[in-house]
């Protein structure tokens, strides 16, 4: 068997999933690794996935400091060097945060939302692309808030709106939901261009696990609008942790996904097409050279 690393396994859908992939039969169970931000949280989800029966490393990393994402790394790293894990064949970037305010810049100077759902992956993902045991799947974590639909704009819910990705990682006045939606779509684009440099046998696929109205990701909205998303979420159908978390979960062990790749995307449990505007070429390449570069001043 082999090992599964997720991040943002603390709460939401990270939590979810990291208890159903510890909760498969032991033929099937693999150890993991979860990458959350330290403290009581990650070591009560561990704890409760030990139960379960898996192996578990917990692994503190605040992804709004890239340092952090770095020895994050460098531990994996180290940890599967010395087989203190077994082989790594599951990258599960869970981790996703909406601030509400995006003059707010992380650690490293960047806007925090994009810093978070995008730049911390794409630094953890670069980092241990080369210790992947292939066949080996990357899955990112995407949303459909990157486009407009009928529904969307009815309750307000910001596309994104694409710039140059140097300016979209400055902190600066703007839309909070924007904001996310311009995160979410640059996760498509290195999707579909990480699947250009990876290794053949490294497949890289996104999920989207429908609107879960009840999670923390909104936890900086104001409480009236928090208050209407707890009563949608109770509507039955509506997606929740509990029903994504096991789907997201089946993306990264089964053999129903086991082709997905070029950044394929999963709503729940079926394969949707992306917009137009999520396949650019000329965007991203722009973004692949902007990552790097954005990566390369956060460590000088
Ligand atoms: N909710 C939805 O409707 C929806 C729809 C489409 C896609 N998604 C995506 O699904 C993923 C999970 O979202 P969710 O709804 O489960 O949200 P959530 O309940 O807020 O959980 C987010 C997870 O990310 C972690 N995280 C956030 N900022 C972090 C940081 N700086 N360092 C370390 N960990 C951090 C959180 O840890 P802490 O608790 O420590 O902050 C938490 O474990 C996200 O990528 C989100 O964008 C969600």
């Amino acid at each position: 068997m082999t090992t599964v690393l997720i991040t943002g396994p603390t709460r939401g859908l990270g939590r979810s999933t990291t208890l159903a992939l510890a909760g498969r039969p032991r033929a099937e169970r693999p150890d993991l690794l979860l990458v959350g931000r330290p403290g009581r949280a990650l070591t009560d989800v561990a704890a409760e996935a030990r139960a379960l029966g898996a192996t578990v490393h917990e692994i503190g990393a605040d992804l709004s400091r890239l340092a952090d994402v770095r020895a994050a790394a460098t531990t994996v790293r180290e940890m599967l060097e010395t087989g203190r894990v077994r082989q790594l064949r599951a990258l599960i970037a869970n981790a996703g945060a909406m601030s509400a305010d995006t003059r707010k810049a992380s650690a490293d100077g960047y806007e925090l939302t994009f810093a978070v759902n995008y730049l911390a992956h794409a630094q953890l993902i670069g980092d241990l692309v080369d210790v992947l045991e292939q066949p080996a799947r990357i899955i990112l974590l995407g949303s459909n808030t990157y486009h407009a639909n009928f529904w969307r704009r009815l309750l307000h819910v910001p596309a994104a709106e694409w710039t140059d990705p140097m300016d979209i990682a400055q902190p600066a006045e703007g839309s909070s939901g924007v904001a996310y939606s311009n995160a979410k779509l640059a996760l498509l684009y290195y999707a579909h261009e990480l699947q250009r440099h990876v290794a053949a046998g490294i497949n890289v696929s996104v999920f989207e696990p429908g609107w879960m109205p009840g999670t923390a990701l909104g936890r900086d909205a104001p409480a009236a609008v928090r208050a209407v998303a707890r009563g949608i979420a109770r509507i039955p159908g509506v997606a929740t942790p509990e029903s994504s978390g096991p789907q997201l979960a089946s993306m990264a062990l089964d053999a129903k996904w086991a082709n997905l790749r070029d950044g394929a995307f999963v709503v729940r449990d079926r394969l949707a097409p992306v917009e137009p505007v999520a396949h650019d070429r000329a965007r991203e390449r722009r973004l692949w050279a902007a990552t790097s570069e954005l990566l390369r001043r956060a460590t000088a």
